[in-house]
């Protein structure tokens, strides 16, 4: 096990290269099982998630290899269609394999993904959307098992907007016969990745980007390859680590539009923001403002920004209210930063944070993947030594974030801990 020990109080600047986003990586790796073939996926980031999902390809006989940034993907050995439980307990986007399989090869059974550090994270919407193509859906004992001779196209409205579900979906509707529309589909930019991956591979769809994406279903898909889009999230958390630590912080290789909503409450909170076609440069405010956010699907203000915008908050000279629409319990962040000395009150799926004048540096435990980025922003700027637990979490979408901070001048260190 391994922990973070942080000395706050630096001031961070300089240059931060922005990964391969995690979320598209999750959707790209099982879009190659619906063609045979040798795939290579650039700036794919090197994170446990992506190994995780490397390891349940494996488990389904196809052979993944990263090398730096290059990802090959062979999928001409797959000859198992079940997904394990103990690989699918370990990652909730093991359950997008479900589509591919059901539409190549007419059968996949996926273990049911279980909770996670927050609330109940439900499948149905996956699960109703194979349906409605045509898939015969069983549950039995804690696995979703789905047989199709072939898919039939169909219209498939999402009562509830999922990224999750609309990449299923997709996956499922390409080899379809027929035509399928997806309604109050994801925006995504990791969604819309995905369509132009299966686009290069011979899909036919249209109206990514919108709430509405049309599939024409052809007979088979070929292989390509990809480069994968920047990490939207990485970028979105380093440029609010400029917002309380900085000096002033370049974040590049990534994607400005993908952040807009993010980019105009930073500006709002107070600091100096300028982008370039593939980089944002960001000014630390003498002082934070309060800026109150409501988590929206793309492209709203993301609920994966939500604990990184608390820990800023926690420092701003007045209260902000903070109201998580996507996930109602995403708050398992906070009592962690109440004991670095922030000042938060969590009242059903709105935290009011008051801002404070100083943390005070303590021992604090992730709890999942955004809640950990969160101890890490809020240890940057408590005085003192502060020490974050379990940073395996971070490893899950984070690459190699000690060495990125170091690089901009914080004092952080990954040490061997015996403590869980
Ligand atoms: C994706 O999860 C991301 N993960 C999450 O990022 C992100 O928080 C989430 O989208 C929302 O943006 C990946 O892309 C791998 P959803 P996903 O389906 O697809 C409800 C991170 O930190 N819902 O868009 O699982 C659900 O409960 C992770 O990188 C159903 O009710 O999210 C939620 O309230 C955390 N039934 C809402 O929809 C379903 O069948 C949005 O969830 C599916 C979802």
């Amino acid at each position: 096990m391994y922990k973070f020990v942080i000395n706050g109080g630096k001031r961070l600047s300089g240059n931060v290269v922005i990964s391969g986003a995690k979320n598209a990586s999750l959707a790209l790796m099982p879009a190659t099982l619906l063609a045979p073939g040798t795939f290579r996926i650039d700036n794919t980031p090197d994170l446990r998630d992506v190994s995780t999902m490397s390891q349940l390809m494996e488990t389904l006989g196809a052979r993944v290899s990263l090398n730096g940034k290059l990802q090959t993907i062979d999928t001409r050995g797959v000859n198992n269609f079940e997904a394990p439980y103990e690989l699918v307990k370990k990652m909730r986007a093991s359950i997008y394999v479900l589509g591919p399989l059901l539409a190549r090869y007419g059968y996949a059974k996926v273990s049911m993904p279980g909770g996670c550090a927050w609330g109940p994270r439900p499948v149905n919407l996956h699960i109703e959307g194979m349906e409605k193509l045509g898939a015969e859906v069983t549950l039995d004992s804690g696995y979703i098992i789905a047989r199709a001779k072939r898919l039939n196209g169909a219209r498939i409205n999402f009562d509830v907007s999922s990224v999750g579900a609309t990449g299923n979906v997709m996956m499922a509707a390409v080899l379809a016969k027929g035509m399928t529309v997806i309604g109050n589909a994801a925006l995504e930019p990791e969604i819309v990745a995905l369509g132009e991956f299966l686009k290069r591979m011979g899909a036919r769809i249209d109206g990514l980007g919108t709430s509405t994406v049309t599939i024409e279903g052809v007979d088979e898909l070929h292989r390509s390859d990809f480069k994968n889009i920047p990490d939207r999230i990485e970028a979105g958390t380093f440029l609010v680590a400029g917002a309380m630590a900085g000096g002033k912080i370049k974040v590049a290789d990534c994607e400005p539009s993908h952040i807009s909503s993010l980019l105009s409450k930073l500006e709002e909170a107070g600091a100096k923001i300028s982008t370039d076609k593939d980089s944002v440069t960001i000014e630390a405010p003498d002082k934070i403002l309060p800026v109150d956010i409501s988590t929206a699907p793309y492209p709203g203000f993301p609920t994966d920004m939500q604990a990184q915008w608390i820990a800023l908050m926690s420092r701003s000279v007045g209260s902000s209210v903070i109201t998580e629409t996507i996930y109602f319990d995403r708050f398992k962040h906070v009592p962690e930063l109440l004991r670095l000395g922030a000042d938060v009150e969590v009242k059903e799926n709105v935290a009011i944070v008051k801002g404070v004048r100083f943390l005070k540096a303590a021992k604090v435990m992730s709890t999942d993947l955004r809640a950990s980025a969160s101890l890490i922003l809020a240890g940057l700027v408590a005085e003192g030594t502060t020490e974050v637990l379990r940073v395996y979490h971070m490893d899950r979408g984070y690459e190699r974030i000690e060495e990125k901070l170091r690089g901009l001048g914080a004092d952080i260190e990954r040490v061997q801990s015996d403590e869980f």
